[in-house]
């Protein structure tokens, strides 16, 4: 999909459609009341006969009958001004865009109007791109349901901002690769698999790599990370990317010495181990690796930006199964970090892998640590599917995470931690223990990754809930994979990054 700026009057762009935006309990204003006049005030009746609402992912294409250039208008939603957020701003565009294919228009035109601002240009493209995802990628022989834009006209937004645009596109497809990470099968995207694409995105930018294996993860001591890639037949990977920014050291003593990681869960699958999920928890567990996939996805637009930091990717990648060899519920097993985890509960592998990957990051000289997981189920039912659920231990470094998150439109939410917890995660026979805590459990899961982080500013994004929207009725928060947390990455790296320059 193209992308392009123009400044042409709304009436005279020639495209298939011409999306216009409403906002609920709002009146036509400014250009989209000139269009109205050019319509013959046929949008201002559809909207005073209540037609059209305006709510939230509400669209209505518009025949114009040649009174402008344009074949069609497409009137989309906004919902009340008051709740438009960053997130909600994408997935109406999200959904104009799929309504748009699927009525199989190639050029989408799209007039900025009330209540869209100068400001929403990057939610709007990045949303648009985001629309252009299909899932059904691997369905054969039938018509697909759905056709590609090819061109992407937005006028009002002023000139000049080719810059911000392809910015945009860039951060909408890299979560659209996340998403595509995450619906790939498990028998697909092995942990090696994982370490191939990984590779390509090195190779391609010319990002030193490493990918450890099991002969190095057991010289390295990795063994939480082995543990938990006993039962599978898949070798374990520990996959670490490592761009460096070429940093204007002089002018930007702030950065100096900043190495950002950015660490991924890469399970890619997860059946719990011996401690089994039932199976219809179990069916959704090949997007366990979203985290890894959402750094993958950053660290590829971070290198193509070149942006003037450090930052690693490190991604934990192995399969959660109860094979013969898998580990047992009450084995004791020793971190690279040195400390001692009982593992009560074999499906709390994520927190396991973490804590490696995050010993592997502070080895390879990390200073700021990001971990991004589909952690617990906990997240789901402490906030739902609207948001992520996080924890730090710094509060400079989370307003930096909070503030990459309102730019990328990717809602996450602070929950506390509290030293009294401490105990709950103490075991009877090793320094931790890896589950039966018995409540706080996206709080604790957070927790036991933070016991790892050896004093360093580090937040911890649990995206469970929010990588992957199950709710049938929760119709406005994207459904299925939604590259949760990949933007929020590149966001931290712009924001990181911005001091230096
Ligand atoms: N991958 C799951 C968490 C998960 C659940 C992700 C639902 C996406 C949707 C994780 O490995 C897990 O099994 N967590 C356990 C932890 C518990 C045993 C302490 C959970 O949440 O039940
Ligand atoms: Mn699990
Ligand atoms: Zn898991």
């Amino acid at each position: 999909m193209r992308v392009t700026l123009v400044a042409t009057a709304a009436a005279d762009i020639t495209a298939d459609a011409l999306a216009v935006p409403v906002a609920a309990g709002q009146r036509l204003s400014g250009s989209a009341l000139d269009l109205d006049r050019a319509l013959g005030g046929l949008l201002s009746e559809l909207l005073g006969s209540s037609e059209f609402k305006g709510r939230i992912h509400e669209v209505l294409p518009v025949p114009t009958n040649g009174r402008i250039a344009a074949r069609r208008v497409i009137l989309y939603g906004l919902g009340a001004p008051g709740d438009l957020d960053g997130q909600r701003l994408r997935t109406a565009h999200h959904e104009l865009v799929r309504a748009a294919r699927t009525y199989g228009y190639k050029r989408l035109a799209l007039l900025r109007a009330e209540p869209l601002d100068l400001e929403t240009l990057t939610a709007v493209v990045e949303g648009c791109v985001m629309g252009t995802f299909e899932r059904r990628s691997r369905q054969t022989g039938a018509q697909p349901e759905r056709g590609e834009i090819e061109e992407l006209v937005l006028t009002g937004f002023g000139q000049g901002r080719d810059g911000e645009i392809a910015a945009a596109q860039g951060s909408g497809e890299a979560t659209n690769h996340a998403r595509e990470w995450q619906n790939a099968p498990a028998n697909e995207l092995t942990p090696d698999a994982l370490a191939q694409e990984a590779t390509k995105i090195a190779q391609r930018h010319g990002l030193e790599i490493e990918v450890l294996g099991p002969a190095d993860l057991r010289a390295g001591g990795y063994n939480l990370l082995l543990g938990v890639a006993a039962g599978s037949a898949q070798p374990a990977r520990l996959i670490r990317l490592r761009h460096r920014g070429k940093q204007a050291s002089a002018s930007a003593p702030q950065t100096e010495g900043t190495v950002l990681a950015l660490i991924g869960k890469g399970i890619t699958f997860d059946t719990g181990g011996i401690s089994l999920k039932d199976p219809v928890t179990m069916s959704q567990m090949k997007a366990d690796m979203a985290g890894a996939a959402a750094v993958l996805a950053a660290i590829d637009v971070i290198a193509t930006r070149d942006l003037p930091l450090d930052v690693m990717a490190v991604i934990a990648a192995t399969e959660n199964m109860p094979g013969p060899t898998a580990q047992r519920p009450g084995d004791i097993v020793v971190s690279a970090d040195g400390k001692t985890v009982e593992v009560l509960n074999t499906d709390a592998e994520g927190r396991l892998v973490l804590a490696d990957a995050i010993t592997h990051a502070l080895r390879n000289g990390a200073t700021h640590l990001l971990d991004l997981a589909t952690l617990t189920g906990a997240a789901t039912i402490a906030i739902g599917h609207g948001a992520t659920a996080a924890v730090s231990n710094n509060d400079q470094f989370w307003r930096l995470v909070e503030e990459a998150a309102r730019r990328a439109g990717d809602r996450v939410w602070r929950l506390p931690i509290y030293a009294d917890y401490k105990v709950l995660l103490r075991s009877q026979v090793a320094d931790l223990r890896n589950a039966e805590y018995g409540e706080a459990g996206a709080i604790l899961g957070g927790m036991f990754i933070g016991e790892f982080t050896r004093g360093r500013p580090w937040a911890h994004l649990d995206i469970a809930a929010s990588s992957w929207n199950t709710n049938s009725e929760l119709t406005t928060v994207l459904r299925g994979p939604s590259g949760a947390g990949t933007r929020i990455c590149i966001e931290l790296a712009e924001l990181m990054a911005g001091a230096a320059r």
